[in-house]
């Protein structure tokens, strides 16, 4: 009979240096996994996280559709204007000088209604299309003027030379507002070299769609003839002084700023 080992420690099957880094390792790996927190800190877990979303999405449902929170109409109120804080003073866009202002409506008028026919530089193409720079009929009697484009023209044209074959050109009035036509006349009057210097004004721009609807033969092309006849005038009413101050989107006349 043999005695235990007295000394088991030593037993040579255990490596005891590798046998206490594993101790040592598995401890560490448990204090990660199972971290100590404070009582009511410990992390929720993921099914009550969800279970939460849902809850919270059906309340929110429900709430939402007895309320006005996600109602659009109702959140956004047609044609609510916030009312301007204490002390300032609601002043709308800032005035602009006559001229420039119904240049920036003429400027983009031309460019849709007239560009394509007359040319970036308005100087037309010699064959099919004539000249606006330098031309009479732009830049004289402003009846004429607006009796064209809102009608069109057949035959000779102030130089006598006639354009377009026999088409000649449309009417341009189609969608005209009475301050596109003022901007329009406006622009290629004081512009591609013209300089008259006027603004044809609003009032008269009205003025000139009420002569056109009233002539005798509405809705044709005009000729020389009839322009001669009939409108070697000026449109009834003054010009605007093109420095006097207009709003910038009406292209009505505002009062002078307070100083
Ligand atoms: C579809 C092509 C076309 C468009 C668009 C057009 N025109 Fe014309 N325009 C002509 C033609 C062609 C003539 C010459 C007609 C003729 O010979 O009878 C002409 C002639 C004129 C004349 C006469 C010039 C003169 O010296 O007698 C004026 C003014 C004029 N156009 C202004 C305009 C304005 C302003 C616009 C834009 C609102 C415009 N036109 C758009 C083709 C066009």
């Amino acid at each position: 009979m043999s005695s235990p080992n007295p000394k088991p420690d030593l037993e040579d099957s255990i490596n005891v240096s590798q046998a206490h880094d594993r101790l040592v390792r598995e401890a560490a790996a448990c204090a990660r996994e199972k971290r100590i927190t404070d009582n009511g800190s410990e992390p929720i877990s993921l099914w009550l996280i969800g279970v939460c979303g849902i809850v919270f999405l059906i309340a929110g449902g429900i709430l939402g559709s007895a309320g006005d929170l996600f109602n659009y109409g109702a959140v956004f109120r047609e044609g609510y204007v916030r009312t301007p804080p204490p002390g300032v003073e609601e002043t709308g866009p800032v005035p602009k000088e006559a001229l420039a202002a119904f240049m920036t409506r003429g400027a983009k008028i031309y460019s849709v209604k007239c560009n394509g026919c007359h040319g970036p530089d308005a100087k037309g193409d010699g064959a099919n299309f004539p000249s606006l720079a330098g031309s009479a009929w732009v830049k004289g009697e402003t009846d004429r003027l607006a009796m064209i484009i809102l009608n069109g023209l057949v035959g000779p044209i102030s130089t006598g030379k006639t354009y377009g074959g026999a088409g000649g050109m449309a009417a341009q009035g189609t969608g005209l507002s009475p301050e596109d036509l003022a901007g329009i006349m406006t622009y290629v009057r004081n512009n591609f070299g013209n300089s008259t210097g006027d603004v044809v004004t609003v009032e008269m721009a009205k003025a000139a769609m009420e002569i056109s609807a009233a002539r005798a033969k509405a809705g044709q092309q005009l000729t020389a003839e009839e322009l001669n006849a009939e409108h070697l005038k000026n449109l009834p009413g003054e010009p605007l002084d093109p420095k006097s101050l207009v709003d910038p989107l009406t292209l009505k006349p505002v009062a002078a700023a307070a100083p």
